[in-house]
C-alpha cells in the first residue's frame, strides 16, 4: 500500500547545492514526488512543524537555521515511503550516518543535517497538511 511523506531539504542542503542529488536519489529508489516547492519559511510555519521539539533547549537555534534560507520541500509517495526516505537519510546525528546515505554522505553537524523525513505517519499527515494544505 502506497503512503506519502514530506521531505525537506533544508537550507544547508540548498546552499551546498545538492537538491537535484537528493530527488535523484529518491527517484532511483523508485519514489514518486508528488508536490515539491522552494520556499524560505516563516518562523510561525517553522515553529509549527518543529512543536515537539519546543521544549528542547535547541529549538531556538533549530527554528533560526530552518528559517535561515530557502529550503525545498516535497511529498513523496510510494509503498512504505517513510520507512523508506529515512533509510536513504541515514541516522540523524551525520557521524553516526551509513556511508551512503545522504547525511552520511553529506554532513558532519546535527543540527544540519541536510534532510528531514517524517518519522510516523502521524507526523506525515500533519507535515503535508502544514507544507500543502492543497493536499488535504
Ligand atoms: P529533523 O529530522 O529535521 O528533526 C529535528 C531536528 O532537530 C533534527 O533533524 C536535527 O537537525 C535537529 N536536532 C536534533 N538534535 C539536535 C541537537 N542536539 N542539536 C541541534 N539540533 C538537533
Amino acid at each position: 500500500m502506497s503512503e506519502r511523506t514530506l521531505v525537506l531539504v533544508k537550507p544547508d542542503g540548498v546552499r551546498r547545492g545538492v537538491v537535484g542529488e537528493v530527488i535523484s536519489r529518491i527517484e532511483r529508489k523508485g519514489l514518486t514526488l508528488v508536490a515539491l516547492e522552494l520556499r524560505t519559511l516563516a518562523r510561525e510555519t517553522a515553529e509549527a512543524h518543529y512543536e515537539e521539539h519546543s521544549s528542547k533547549p535547541f529549538f531556538g537555534d533549530l527554528v533560526e537555521f530552518i528559517t535561515g534560507g530557502p529550503l525545498v520541500a516535497m511529498v513523496v509517495e510510494g509503498p512504505r515511503a517513510i520507512e523508506a526516505f529515512r533509510a536513504l537519510a541515514g541516522a540523524t546525528d551525520p557521524v553516526s550516518a551509513t556511508p551512503g546515505t545522504i547525511r552520511g554522505d553529506f554532513a558532519l553537524e546535527i543540527g544540519e543535517n541536510i534532510v528531514h523525513g517524517s518519522d510516523s505517519t502521524y507526523s506525515a499527515d500533519r507535515e503535508i497538511k502544514l507544507f500543502f494544505p492543497e493536499l488535504g
